[in-house]
């Protein structure tokens, strides 16, 4: 099976799923990786791993149909599986979203549905939270509002910062992520009816 990860930055997450694809821990392995921009370090992992590994920015696109319209032919040309959000920092068309239901999903810094968009970790850290995490969610039309598969708690300490909590919470997102997708293709998870399920029962 195949899987395309899409990306906008550093990219650790998308190491994790290569890994993952690598060590047998997923049934599939990353047939390609499209970023929305041309610097994104994850682009230097892909193509470190003799990965195909595409930038392609919006700029010149007349709009966000036009730009999802060639992302999703270009994406497609690869087959996939299922298509992988890790760290795309670019909103979907519906239509885009609509191509992709029940094979895609994202992962999200925080514990949906709590702080949806964007500076999840500034917000737990003004909040005064103890605990804060990331979500794997299936992709729908909702920003982040999917249905969620799994979840990964991490405490906030006394003195945190957002560069602390960032590390603390993508070393969860190592471990959850690649096995949420290696549960997509086994055929455990499906999107039905709107919720995830998960062995043939709604989580
Ligand atoms: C992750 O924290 C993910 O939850 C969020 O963006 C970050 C991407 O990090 N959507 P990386 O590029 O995978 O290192």
């Amino acid at each position: 099976k195949k899987l395309v990860v899409l990306i906008s930055g550093e990219g650790s997450n998308l190491q994790a799923v290569i890994d993952a694809c690598r060590q047998g821990r997923i049934a599939a392995r990353v047939a390609a990786v499209f970023s929305n921009r041309a610097d994104a370090f994850g682009l230097r992992r892909a193509a470190q791993a003799d990965l195909p590994a595409h930038a392609l920015p919006p700029a010149g696109f007349a709009d966000r149909a036009s730009f999802d319209r060639a992302l999703c032919q270009a994406i497609d040309r690869y087959r996939p599986d299922a298509v992988i959000l890790a760290g795309y920092m670019r909103i979907l068309s519906p239509e885009f979203v609509g191509h992709y239901a029940g094979r895609m999903l994202n992962i999200h810094p925080s514990l949906l549905p709590l702080y949806p968009g964007l500076h999840t970790h500034r917000q737990a850290l003004a909040n005064g939270d103890r605990e804060h995490g990331t979500s794997v969610h299936f992709v729908t039309e909702q920003l982040d509002g999917g249905p969620v598969v799994l979840q990964a708690k991490v405490p906030v300490f006394a003195g945190d910062d957002e560069a602390n909590l960032v590390a603390r919470i993508k070393t969860q997102e190592h471990d959850i992520y690649p096995l949420v997708i290696s549960w997509l293709l086994d055929g455990r998870l499906e999107l039905r009816d709107g919720a995830a399920w998960l062995d043939g029962a709604p989580l």
